[in-house]
């Protein structure tokens, strides 16, 4: 692979030559017409990558402000290609977003790598030009920093009275002041329009007409931003597990906490009909509410390597469990199995698989960015209606209610919480898209589970009614996106993407 990087290299500058314009790259060439195209260096990946030789590596400018490109600061995302190698060519560039927000690409990528986890199917690889890139305030473009000491301190969120409320609002002004601080005017231009707006300055650089999309998760809220700003370089877009946009009100994050309890119960089941559960035959969703139920669990292992916090509240639990249910059996994801044996060593002692992460000076690159860059995403994408104790209250008491077992905890829910009174702007409020702009698209495949514990299926229902041309399809199973199980709904997705077939609207795959 070595050899064809170099004579990829050898192909742009006989180019370069033959056009008498010397040394420029082939993207300067497609693009010379037009002064303010950008251009992108895609060269070897330094070692520090972890990629080896099939990749290619950028680091690629753009502005922090999009709608003041010209005089403002740039700052440089990370950019990665992995030109296809079937026998029969690329069919062109294939964006790719995983969600969070604040998954690390270039983190997942390592795992590939290293073999540990299949990140595309073989016919994808094969197929595509895949191009990788490390959001904005991720990974290794320009990571979001904040003062982790105050991290470790933050509150507990669902604030029960004027007191607590007030010190959730104090924390979260300190918290935001301290990673403006630390990560400079970036800090203000996190949310989601901006990276699709960054995700366009890349498809311009690579002088693609159009791009094929595979987002997941919070990346669908990214390709529908995309698809509305920037709808005729739209190619085939698949958009599985997703977030709509469209709303935000106490219906908007119910719906989450209902989907979290649903999958919860199934996740009862589960266990109790499946040999490999740890828990089987045993009152497992007693040990869940007595844990949601406890104010003070141990965490031994927490306070013996000083990673996770050393006591665990009943809140701390119901939320950490909700990722515990992201998917069901994949090996190589975290999966019920281990949920259990984690309800198991919680039931006899250690908590610790549901403590908060105590951050340390945080590493550059981090491996993951959820907790810092992906709240200052969350807040600049919803804000927050919380404005008093009663706000919340509100919501937990309903839940409390109606959800027995989670209480209305949730993603959505915590973001609520953490958004409150945070001095960022919302530059991306939730609105219905655009329809004149969506009725420009092609089709664009729409993909969810049942029984997803973070993206309700009402959710994908929802971004279809503001799609024209969306087809829904259905995984008639638990966990959160369907790709990553290769199975049927993978299957179609990658025939969706290569060959443009679509399934029936409707169509309801187990797996
Ligand atoms: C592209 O990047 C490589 C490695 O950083 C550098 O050696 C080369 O000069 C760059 N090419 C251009 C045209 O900027
Ligand atoms: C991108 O920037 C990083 C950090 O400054 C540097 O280590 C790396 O070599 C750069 N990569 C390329 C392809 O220029
Ligand atoms: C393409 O790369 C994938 C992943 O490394 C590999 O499994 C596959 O065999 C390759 N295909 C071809 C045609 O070389
Ligand atoms: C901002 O950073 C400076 C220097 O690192 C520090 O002295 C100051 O306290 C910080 N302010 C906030 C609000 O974090
Ligand atoms: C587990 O399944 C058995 C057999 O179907 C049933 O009798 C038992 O009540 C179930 N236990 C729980 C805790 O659901
Ligand atoms: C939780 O605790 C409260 C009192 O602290 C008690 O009334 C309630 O029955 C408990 N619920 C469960 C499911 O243990």
């Amino acid at each position: 692979m070595l050899k064809s990087h170099s004579l990829l290299r050898l192909t742009l500058s006989l180019l370069s030559i033959s056009s008498l314009v010397l040394a420029t790259p082939l993207q300067t060439l497609n693009s010379k017409s037009d002064c303010n195209t950008p251009t992108i260096n895609l060269t070897t990946c330094s070692p520090q990558y972890g990629l080896g030789p099939d990749f290619e590596c950028a680091n690629f400018s753009v502005p922090v402000d999009h709608s003041h490109p010209n005089n403002g600061q740039t700052i440089d995302i990370w950019v990665s290609r992995r030109k296809a190698n079937g026998t029969s060519g690329s069919l062109g560039s294939l964006f790719t977003n995983y969600g969070g927000p604040g998954t690390v690409t270039s983190s997942l990528l390592q795992r590939f790598v290293a073999g540990i986890f299949p990140i595309h199917s073989q016919r994808l690889l094969e197929n595509f030009d895949l191009i990788f890139i490390d959001p904005r305030g991720s990974g290794n473009s320009n990571p979001v920093q904040c003062d982790n000491e105050l991290w470790n301190k933050q509150p507990e969120l669902f604030a029960t009275d004027d007191a607590s409320f007030a010190a959730l609002v104090d924390f979260n002004k300190q918290f935001a002041a301290s990673c403006e601080n630390l990560t400079g005017p970036l800090y203000n231009f996190l949310d989601t329009v901006s990276v699709a707006k960054d995700y366009e300055l890349v498809r311009q650089a690579l002088g693609a007409d159009k791009i094929h999309f595979l987002a997941l998760s919070y990346g669908t809220l990214q390709g529908q931003a995309y698809a509305e700003h920037f709808p005729e370089h739209v190619g085939r877009f698949a958009l599985d597990a997703l977030v709509a946009h469209d709303n935000y009100d106490i219906s908007t994050i119910m719906t989450e906490a209902v989907t979290y309890e649903t999958t919860l119960k199934q996740f009862f089941s589960w266990c109790n009909s499946t040999s490999s559960c740890p828990l089987q035959n045993q009152p497992v969703e007693d040990y869940f509410t007595t844990l949601a139920n406890s104010t003070e669990l141990p965490a031994a292992s927490c306070k013996a390597n000083g990673e996770c916090q050393p006591s665990v509240s009943g809140e701390d639990f119901l939320f950490n469990a909700q990722a515990g249910l992201l998917f069901v059996d994949p090996p190589f994801l975290p999966n019920w199995i281990e949920f259990a044996s984690n309800i198991q060593s919680a039931i006899m002692g250690d908590s610790s698989a549901f403590s908060n992460l105590i951050q340390a000076q945080k590493e550059v690159p981090p491996t993951d960015d959820s907790v810092w860059q992906g709240r200052a995403t969350m807040c600049q994408d919803w804000g927050s209606w919380a404005t008093s104790a009663s706000d919340i209250k509100r919501y937990v008491d309903i839940t409390s209610h109606m959800l027995p077992l989670t209480k209305g905890a949730c993603e959505g829910s915590a973001a609520l919480a953490y958004c409150a009174g945070m001095p960022v702007p919302v530059n991306n409020p939730a609105r219905r898209l655009d329809e004149c702009q969506m009725s420009k698209l092609p089709p664009v495949l729409l993909i969810n589970a049942f029984y997803d514990p973070e993206t309700s299926a009402v959710w994908a229902d929802a971004v279809r009614e503001q799609v024209p041309t969306g087809v829904n399809i259905w995984r008639d199973g638990a966990g959160h996106t369907s790709y990553w199980l290769y199975g049927d709904t993978q299957q179609a997705i990658d025939d969706f993407l290569i060959t443009g077939t679509l399934p029936a609207d409707g169509t309801i795959f187990t797996s």
